[in-house]
């Protein structure tokens, strides 16, 4: 047996199911299985996301622990994302975790899923890793030193989260309605782009004028936000170019005018960016805090990740950004917070239900 600390880490919390080894702080592997299922529906259809998980879960454990190199006899915990999420998801990792725990006869660890999100930036791929994944290689893996404040942002959620430390988070701004990636794909899917939309939005924004068809900004106090606004702005705008050029579906319009898409994402993401920065460059000033991260899956997004280095140039700050494997769901991000809380032996009882919704 070695005194080394090697956990076992599993996220199911929507549609990816995901496993990774960390040992001594170093990740060692990090396997994601993404579910293909949903395209059709335009959205996670809860039930089969669930059954998906079912059939991934053990090939994606065991190639995490063969990728990492480790049996499950050296293993010293097993981690997982309780909550928040889908509650079916959330279960077939949960009791994975448990049973594998008790098999082995070693202790649980819950990680909260939007914390797991903030600990991507403490994610350090050991060197075996980085050498054989060639997206890993030439990153600086450098962290934010505490206190931070990260602009936390995904399908769900847009929060911005002072952070003191690992155990130490505290939502200062939320949205009130619709969280930034949903208005991306909810938007996306009113183009007739397949979901989710977000990476589409990204990839039709670079070749369109953002100002072509201006959309509105919300007014909300605070460091809060607002996407519903915006999103009918989006619709009520298409639907008047409809109108105008008197035809009754997307397809039609964008025959009939030229780079109609492209300019409708370049609208959508620039003013999601900039409703986003602006908040936390309130806060950032409000709050004296010079260090600011991206965390959760619209952080992949290319303008925002300009947007934010240019902010960061412009007020000096000092901006993190993960790297693109650790910025959508993965185990990476929960085995960081386990090993945390590993350090610190916060274990969990093995009657531990997940959770559907939760704060930080
Ligand atoms: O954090 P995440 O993987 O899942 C949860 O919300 O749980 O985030 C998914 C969200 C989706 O809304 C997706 O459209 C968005 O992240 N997303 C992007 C990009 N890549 C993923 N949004 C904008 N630009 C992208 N490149």
């Amino acid at each position: 047996m070695t005194n080394k600390i090697t956990i076992l880490s599993i996220e199911s919390s929507c549609d990816d199911t995901s496993a990774a080894v960390i040992r001594d702080g170093l990740l060692l592997s990090n396997v994601t299985a993404s579910q293909s299922v949903h395209e059709e529906f335009g959205g996670v259809v809860p039930e089969l996301a669930s059954r998906a998980h079912q059939q991934n879960i053990v090939p994606v454990v065991d190639a995490s622990l063969r990728r990492a190199g480790v049996d499950k006899r050296e293993l010293s915990a097993i981690a997982f994302t309780r909550g928040p999420g889908l509650l079916g998801s959330l279960l077939v990792g949960t009791s994975f975790a448990k049973g594998l725990a008790l098999s082995l006869n070693i202790p649980l660890i819950e990680v909260n899923h939007l914390q797991g999100h903030i600990m991507a930036h403490f994610v350090h791929p050991a060197g075996s890793m980085i050498s054989a994944n060639p997206k890993l290689q030439g990153i600086e893996f450098k962290h934010p030193d505490y206190p931070f404040l990260c602009l936390l942002v995904s399908g769900g959620n847009s929060q911005i989260v002072l952070v003191r430390a690992f155990n130490d988070m505290q939502i200062i701004g939320q949205t009130i309605d619709d969280a930034a990636g949903e208005a991306f794909d909810k938007c996306a899917k009113v183009l007739g782009l397949p979901y989710p939309g977000g990476p589409h939005v990204d990839r039709l924004a670079k070749l369109g004028d953002p100002k072509r068809y201006p959309l509105a900004k919300p007014n909300i106090p605070g460091y809060d936000y607002s996407f519903s606004g915006l999103k009918t702005s989006f619709l009520y705008s298409l639907r008047d170019q409809m109108q105008a050029e008197g035809v009754d579906s997307i397809d039609a319009l964008a025959e009939k005018v030229p780079n109609l898409r492209e300019d409708y994402c370049a609208a959508l993401q620039t003013t999601v960016i900039d409703i986003l920065l602006r908040k936390l460059k309130k806060a950032a000033n409000d709050l004296g805090i010079r260090q600011v991260a991206l965390a959760g899956g619209v952080s992949a997004n290319s303008g925002l990740r300009a947007a934010l280095l240019d902010y960061a140039r412009r007020y000096h700050w000092q901006a993190f950004i993960p790297p693109f494997s650790f910025t959508t769901d993965n185990a990476a991000m929960i085995a960081q917070a386990a090993y945390y809380k590993y350090l610190d032996g916060e274990f969990c009882p093995i009657d531990a239900a997940p959770y559907a919704k939760t704060t930080i």
